[in-house]
C-alpha cells in the first residue's frame, strides 16, 4: 500500500495484506480535519471508535456513549473521507440482541457511512456477528479487554494471562471467524498469545496493546498524538514527541507500523 493514495482500501485489500504479510496501520478518527490528515499520511483503516466518549465527551469510560454520538463522528469522518476503510463502534447496549443490532448498525452505515460495525466480545456474540453479516454487514470482532465492560472486568487489565483465559481468547477468535467476522480487533492481550491467534485465524487482526504479531496496529489517535491526560498506558507511544507537526507523527506511526518497529518490546505485555 503506498502513502497518500485515494483509492478505497477494501476488506479484501487488508486480507490481501495479511496474506502478504503487509502490516496495516490504523487509528481512531473522528472528525474530519483528522480524516484528510491521517489519509494523507497513509492510514488504510480507521475506527471510528467509542473511545470519542474518553477522549472527546469527557467521560470516564466509554459506557455512555450513543448511537447518536457514533452516527455523528462516523458522518463526519464519512463527508471528507476517500482511502481508509471505515470500522465504526456500536456503543455498549447497542447490539443487545440481534435485531436491535440490526437496526443500530443499519443506522451506522446509512447515516453514518460505516464500511464496517465493530463490537465487543466473543463466542458469545457470534450469534449476532452471524445475523449482521446475513443481512450484509460486514462487522470487526474485538476481543481481550473489552473497555464497555470494564465494570464488570474490575478495571483495564491485560487479559489472556492464565492458561484458561488464553484459551478462551483462542476459541473467541475462532467462534468470531466462523460467524462470519471480517476483523478482528485484539485489545491487552500478551504479545505471544496474539501471535498464536494471528496465526491461526485467516482474518486480519489488528492489535492495540498486543504485541507486532498482529496483522494491524491500531492506536488512540490522541494517545499517540501524546495529549491524553494521566499515565501513558505501556502499549502507546507519543510519536508527536520526536517529530515537528502533527502530519509527521502520524507519518511516523505508519512507517513505524509498516517497518515493524511499533509496537516494539517495550510496549507489549
Ligand atoms: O474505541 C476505540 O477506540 C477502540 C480501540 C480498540 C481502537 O475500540
Amino acid at each position: 500500500m503506498t502513502a497518500a493514495t485515494t483509492l478505497p482500501v477494501t476488506l479484501t485489500a487488508l486480507q490481501q495484506m495479511k496474506a502478504r504479510g503487509e502490516k496495516i496501520a490504523s487509528l481512531t478518527c473522528y472528525d474530519s480535519s483528522f480524516t484528510r490528515v491521517l489519509e494523507s499520511a497513509g492510514v488504510e483503516m480507521f475506527i471510528i471508535g467509542d473511545s470519542l466518549g474518553m477522549v472527546l465527551k469527557g467521560h470516564e469510560s466509554t459506557v455512555p456513549v450513543t448511537i447518536a454520538d457514533m452516527i455523528y463522528h462516523a458522518a463526519n469522518v464519512a463527508r471528507v473521507g476517500q482511502s481508509a476503510l471505515r470500522v465504526v463502534d456500536m456503543p455498549f447496549m447497542s447490539y443487545a440482541n440481534p435485531d436491535q443490532a440490526l437496526g443500530n448498525a443499519a443506522r451506522l452505515m446509512g447515516e453514518g457511512g460505516a464500511h464496517m460495525v465493530k463490537l465487543e466480545g466473543g463466542a458469545d456474540k457470534a450469534a449476532i456477528v452471524e445475523y449482521l453479516v446475513g443481512h450484509s454487514i460486514p462487522v470487526c470482532g474485538h476481543i481481550g479487554l473489552l473497555p464497555q465492560s470494564v465494570h464488570q472486568l474490575g478495571g483495564y487489565k491485560v487479559q489472556g494471562r492464565d492458561e484458561a483465559g488464553a484459551r478462551a481468547l483462542q476459541e473467541d477468535a475462532r467462534a468470531l471467524e466462523q460467524a462470519g467476522a471480517g476483523l478482528l480487533v485484539l485489545e491487552c492481550v500478551p504479545a505471544v498469545l496474539a501471535t498464536r491467534i494471528s496465526a491461526a485465524v485467516n482474518i486480519p487482526t489488528i492489535g492495540i496493546g498486543a504485541g507486532p504479531g498482529c496483522d494491524g496496529q491500531v492506536l488512540v489517535l490522541y494517545d499517540m498524538l501524546g495529549i491524553t491526560p494521566g499515565k501513558r498506558p505501556r502499549f502507546v507511544r507519543d510519536f508527536l514527541r520526536d517529530t515537528c507537526s502533527v502530519p509527521a507523527a502520524i507519518e511516523a506511526y505508519v512507517a513505524a507500523v509498516k517497518n515493524t518497529s511499533f509496537p516494539a518490546a517495550e510496549h507489549c505485555f
